[in-house]
């Protein structure tokens, strides 16, 4: 396949970036998108030019590294993958395809395609943990009975890999999927209840602190999300939050 790339160029956070197009040929349908991206950077840095910088890790769709918004959609036109596990078959001889990173205020860019996804950390960091005693008298946690869907549920909920695709996707740059889903997968279960009430409180109060907007129920985070992690999670927070404010 040809290809006609327009990837979107930025130094640095603090000078204004650009689209530039690239032809890149001999792309073939069972290469990765990324894989399709080192090609490109081969071709770059043999003509002295600078490659394009763009995140990723483990090229699994575990660690939700990979962030790229491709034809204006996050991780691209597939459904329930990411970047990484794109593959090029997704795409025609001849066709265009814009790459820019994932667009939030809350994700500055860092270089080309890569942005600071270190406010989903922050996020995590105000509740996303349970306190287990580890003195030595520490019950196993399989005596805990756990009704299946609940099991279940926290289990769907804790797929989550912080990629920041339901952020790039909602139109107000909401990180309500994604602090849902963190919320959701202890308040479903025993163990996570210590901290309830305090860990919904102090995970929204982050998110509102990063600058990540409101929910309004459009969804697009749902359909964009690679783990096709639900809605429900949204709802869940919302009782969660309502349940610990009357608590006061
Ligand atoms: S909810 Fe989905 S889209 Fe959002 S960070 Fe988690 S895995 Fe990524
Ligand atoms: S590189 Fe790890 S999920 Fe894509």
């Amino acid at each position: 396949m040809r290809l006609n790339l327009k990837i979107w160029r930025q130094p640095d956070g603090k000078t204004k970036g650009k689209i530039v197009d690239y032809k890149l040929d001999g792309v073939d349908g069972d290469m990765s998108f990324l894989e399709m991206l080192d090609v490109l950077n081969e071709e770059l840095i043999n003509k002295g030019e600078e490659p394009v910088a763009f995140d990723h890790d483990c090229r699994e769709g575990i660690c939700g590294s990979c962030s790229l918004q491709i034809n204006g959609e996050p991780h691209g036109p597939d459904r329930l993958v990411t970047t990484c596990q794109l593959h090029m078959r997704m795409f025609n001889d001849g066709d265009t395809i814009t790459i820019e990173p994932f667009r939030a205020t809350a994700f500055p860019v860092i270089k080309d395609l890569v942005v600071d996804r270190s406010a989903f950390d922050r996020i995590q960091q105000a509740g996303g943990y349970i306190s287990v005693n580890t003195s030595g008298n520490t019950q196993d946690a399989n005596n805990i009975p756990v009704r299946k869907e609940d099991a279940d549920d926290s289990f769907y909920a804790a797929t989550c890999i912080g990629c920041g695709a339901c952020v790039a996707a909602c139109k107000n740059a909401s990180a309500m999927l994604f602090t849902s889903a963190k919320v959701s997968q202890f308040a479903l279960l025993p163990q996570g209840q210590i901290e309830a009430t305090e860990r919904v409180m102090n995970m929204v109060r982050q998110m509102d602190l990063e600058g990540f907007g409101n929910c309004t129920n459009t969804g697009a985070c749902e359909i964009e999300c690679p783990k096709g992690i639900s809605l429900e999670n949204i709802a869940r927070m919302n009782r969660e939050y309502l349940k610990s404010s009357t608590k006061g």
